[in-house]
Order: structure tokens, then C-alpha cells, then sequence
């Protein structure tokens, strides 16, 4: 069986105080039963230290990621930083190929390829986004568009490593807009994500690998998505701003 994966993706919210200040929230309503599943909180990159300190000082069992990274060590590649100044901040993930990334920062399938293999290299977990555009939804490519970002991001990668991995299925038509994919809607997606796993490595992989779906999942729509057998877990925005929300969500995957 795999273990459940809620992971809240703060995106550029929060002071570092107000940062502190959700996270001993969070802490403070977190229970032994989260150690079922995985919880990770994402906060802006100046802030994962200070998030970090807070659940550890508390043994919470929650993670902390990070929102991006850049695929090199060290070196001339300004704003930019490295796997293992994540690491040492604390962070055990690390979002990569996000659609407002992918929007905003020109951040190509190759790039999240290159991003994905550092972060297996330098020992944390990648939270690889895929997710088509409204245009692509309506013009029914979906599942091709999908899988093909999917074989991009996983190009040269060991099934062990993969298996180890995470992918979240995030429409961009329900990122923000309240508009949340059905159930099945998600499901054929995340199932046919699993399927690609499956014939890029083998069915032991596609069986391991988590597929979260991410795009307004709120209290109300939770239990429905993560009845669906190829849904894991979420990767949450809006709903991941507020310790009540965030801790609803995290609870609804116990069982
Ligand atoms: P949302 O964001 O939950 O606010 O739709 C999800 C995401 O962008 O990861």
C-alpha cells in the first residue's frame, strides 16, 4: 500500500514570521496517526529554515520542501539555489516543474528533467507538476499532453529511484480558480500517469510511485478525490494557508 502524501505548497505567502506562526499551528494540531501518512509543508525559500525549526524543535511528523532548485552545485547562476542548500535548510522535497514556473519562468521539460535528476542525486524527493491548460482540456489531448510531460520528467531516471518519487497531477483550469477536477476527471488522469510509469519502467514502480492531485482541493472535495485508487494524496495551495483548512485535509486521509 502506498503512504499517503499531503503536501501544502505555500507559493510566495508568508513572512518568515507568519511563516513560524502557521507551522507551530500546524504542529500544535498535528497527531501521532500523521506519521501514517507524509505531510510536508512548502514554504518560500528564505522561510524553510524557520519552518523547519519549528517542527523539529516540536518532533512533529511533518516535513518541510521547497518550491524549486537549480540542477547544479554551486556556481555563477544568480537567485538560484542548489539541492544542497535545501538540504541543509532542512528540506526533505522539493516542488519542481510547477505551471506557474513553467508559465512565469519559462521553466522547460528539460529543465524539470535536470532539476528532478540533482534532487535524486542529492537525496531529497522530487514533487514532479504536470497539468494541461484549459485549452488543451477542451481540445481532449489531455492525457497525451500529460503523459508526454510525464516521460520528459522521468527521461533517464532508475525505476528505483522513481518508485521513490512523486508526481502531482495539477490541471491549470482549477489551480486557484476554485474550480476543482471531479474525482474521475482526476482519476483517469492520475491512472494513465501510473500507466506511463509503468511502460517507461515496470508495474513494481508505477504500483510505488505517488500521484497527488493538486487544483482547489479544499475540505469539501477532499474525500471524494482520495477515494479514487490512483489519487495519493494532495499538493495543496490556497487551502494549505490556513492551519484549520490544511489540517482538515490532512486528517481526511487517515482512516
Ligand atoms: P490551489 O493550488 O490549491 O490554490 O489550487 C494548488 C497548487 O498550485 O499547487
Amino acid at each position: 500500500m502506498r503512504k499517503a502524501l499531503m503536501a501544502g505548497n505555500w507559493k510566495m505567502n508568508k513572512t518568515w514570521a507568519e511563516t513560524v506562526v502557521l507551522a507551530q499551528h500546524i504542529s500544535n494540531q498535528s497527531t501521532e496517526q500523521w506519521s501514517d501518512l507524509d505531510v510536508v509543508l512548502c514554504p518560500a525559500m528564505p522561510n524553510i529554515k524557520a519552518a523547519y525549526s519549528v517542527l523539529e524543535f516540536d518532533h512533529a511528523p511533518i516535513a518541510v520542501g521547497a518550491q524549486n532548485v537549480h540542477w547544479e552545485e554551486s556556481g555563477a547562476y544568480t537567485g538560484e539555489a542548489s539541492v544542497g542548500m535545501l538540504a541543509e535548510l532542512g528540506a526533505k522535497y522539493c516542488i519542481v516543474g510547477h505551471s506557474e514556473r513553467r508559465e512565469y519562468f519559462a521553466e522547460t521539460d528539460e529543465a524539470v528533467n535536470k532539476k528532478a535528476k540533482a534532487l535524486i542525486a542529492g537525496g531529497l524527493i522530487p514533487i514532479i507538476c504536470v497539468g494541461e491548460s484549459l485549452g488543451i482540456r477542451d481540445d481532449g489531448s489531455f492525457i497525451d499532453y500529460v503523459c508526454a510531460q510525464v516521460r520528459a520528467a522521468l527521461a533517464g531516471l532508475e525505476g528505483s529511484n522513481v518508485a521513490k518519487s512523486v508526481i502531482a497531477y495539477e490541471p491549470i483550469w482549477a489551480i486557484g480558480t476554485g474550480r476543482t477536477a471531479t474525482p474521475e476527471q482526476a482519476q483517469e488522469v492520475c491512472a494513465a500517469i501510473r500507466a506511463t510509469v509503468a511502460e517507461m519502467f515496470d508495474t513494481e514502480t508505477a504500483e510505488a510511485i505517488r500521484v497527488l492531485y493538486g487544483g482547489s482541493m479544499k475540505p469539501e472535495n477532499v474525500a471524494g478525490l482520495m477515494e479514487k485508487p490512483d489519487i495519493d494524496g494532495g499538493l495543496i495551495g490556497g487551502a494549505a494557508l490556513e492551519a484549520e483548512s490544511f489540517v482538515y485535509l490532512v486528517n481526511a486521509c487517515l482512516d
